[in-house]
């Protein structure tokens, strides 16, 4: 299964150590047409956010840990028994907290969920648009 772009993973293993200028600002983005993800988790590094679709609904989670604001990592590895789509979990490298697919904190020291953004459909091509200054919560996907 492939979900993140060889560049994508490059830059994911040392984001936290990237100053912030190499990542783009907050605000609406394109991040592609819906065809392009596919069910499960993709990471676009620039912008430190996953975008995890499941069948015909798609939701932005926040890569950015809401504990002191280093990037998440995805980790599926302690439910290999699970199917993939239930066995993404994140966690954080710099104080070990730890997030559920839906972004929920069950572990660590942070407090609060991860940010979840809104997501749309561009009306002039088609591509999804992420909302990075537009906070949703939990129960908001975008259904196709
Ligand atoms: S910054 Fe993520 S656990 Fe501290």
């Amino acid at each position: 299964m492939h979900f993140i772009d060889r560049d994508d993973l490059h830059l994911d293993s040392v984001h936290f150590l990237l100053p912030d200028g190499l990542v783009k600002s907050p605000g609406r983005h394109k991040i592609g047409h819906p065809q392009k993800f596919r069910d499960g988790m993709t990471f676009p590094a620039n912008l430190r956010l996953f975008i995890v679709r499941k069948e015909n609904r798609f939701y932005a989670l926040s890569a950015v840990c809401t504990h002191l604001g280093c990037t998440v990592k995805k980790n599926n590895s302690s439910h290999a028994s699970l199917s993939p789509d239930l066995a993404i979990e994140f966690d954080c490298p710099c104080h070990g907290s730890k997030f559920n697919m839906d972004g929920v904190n069950f572990a660590g020291p942070a407090k609060k969920p991860l940010e979840r953004y809104f997501l749309s459909l561009s009306p002039n091509d088609g591509q999804i648009v992420v909302d990075m200054e537009k906070n949703v919560d939990k129960n908001f996907s975008l259904r196709l």
